[in-house]
């Protein structure tokens, strides 16, 4: 495995690969991201993974200086998993300032885009210069992030880049806990409280399998349950698959319809994602 930091290098070095599968990343690697990475040999000849933490997708009053930075660590972990791994400089990637932005689809406006201004205009450029850079036939992104995952979808199709876009499922704790980089700014108190976001949504996918649709109350209630606990919830939001606009109570033809649950909440002073797919015939 080669560790790359410069772009000409890594240019040089991919050059004669036709077929390859690409994990852009923070770094900090749990095992979601050695999955996605282990999913990324089956559709590649050549498995890079990016390690960067970038700058443009943080907010001023945000995590960026403290977000785990563990290269070492991290490169011993895709030993095996990847060819080359690409961990650049914030210097290298933005050696002037960057001025040209990705303007983000409607579907970034909700939920995370409201809650995290400048975000996602942050990250869909970092990932289009990433894919500009590394050039892969396929790219994968975990469904964890199921509203960037979206965004990327639409900025591949609608900006003609000739890559496949491969959504990773989420991987879990054994108490159900989504796997993040963040989880381990939680304390041991809010660790074990941290699962309950997981078993909220799972309540949640349970009313609606069991003939629920009124989906407002739903959410309310699993905001008040949240915040009885001590967290402080962004959304608990059923939305559709599709477009992740919230999900009507009553459908007008009988149908299968592929909804999801997608909910932030912080606790103490660590923000949580999680969603989970729920589908149902009304
Ligand atoms: O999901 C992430 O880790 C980041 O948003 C990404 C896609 C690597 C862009 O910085």
């Amino acid at each position: 495995m080669q560790i790359i930091s410069h772009i000409a290098d890594l240019r040089t070095r991919l050059s004669d690969e036709r077929a390859i599968a690409f994990v852009p990343t923070m770094g900090n690697l749990h095992e979601g991201h050695l999955d996605l990475t282990r999913l990324a040999r089956d559709h590649g000849d050549c498995v890079v993974a990016s390690i960067f933490v970038n700058p443009l997708q943080f907010g001023p009053n945000e995590d960026f200086d403290k977000y785990p930075r563990t290269l070492e660590t991290d490169c011993a972990r895709l030993q095996g998993l990847a060819d080359v791994v690409f961990a650049p400089s914030v210097n290298e990637m933005y050696p002037a300032q960057q001025t040209v932005f990705v303007e983000p689809p409607p579907i970034a406006d909700g939920l995370e885009g409201a809650a995290r201004p400048g975000h996602f205009r942050g990250m869909a450029t970092v990932v289009l210069k990433l894919l500009n850079i590394v050039q892969p036939q396929v790219a994968l992104f975990g469904k964890k992030d199921y509203q960037q995952l979206h965004i990327i979808r639409q900025m591949v199709t609608q900006l003609n880049l000739p890559i496949r876009i491969i959504g990773g499922e989420t991987v879990r704790a054994a108490d159900g806990l989504a796997l993040s980089s963040r989880n381990q700014y939680l304390s041991e108190a809010e660790r074990s409280e941290a699962a309950f976001l997981y078993r909220a949504l799972q309540g949640m996918r349970q009313a609606i399998l069991q003939g629920e649709r009124n989906f407002e109350q739903l959410e309310k209630r699993a905001v008040e349950a949240l915040a009885a606990r001590g967290w402080l919830p962004d959304y608990l939001a059923v939305r559709n698959q599709s477009d992740l606009q919230p999900a009507s109570p009553v459908q007008g033809n009988p149908a299968q319809r592929e909804l999801v649950i997608l909910a932030a909440a912080k606790l103490g002073s660590t923000r949580l994602l999680d969603n989970v797919e729920v589908c149902i015939v009304d």
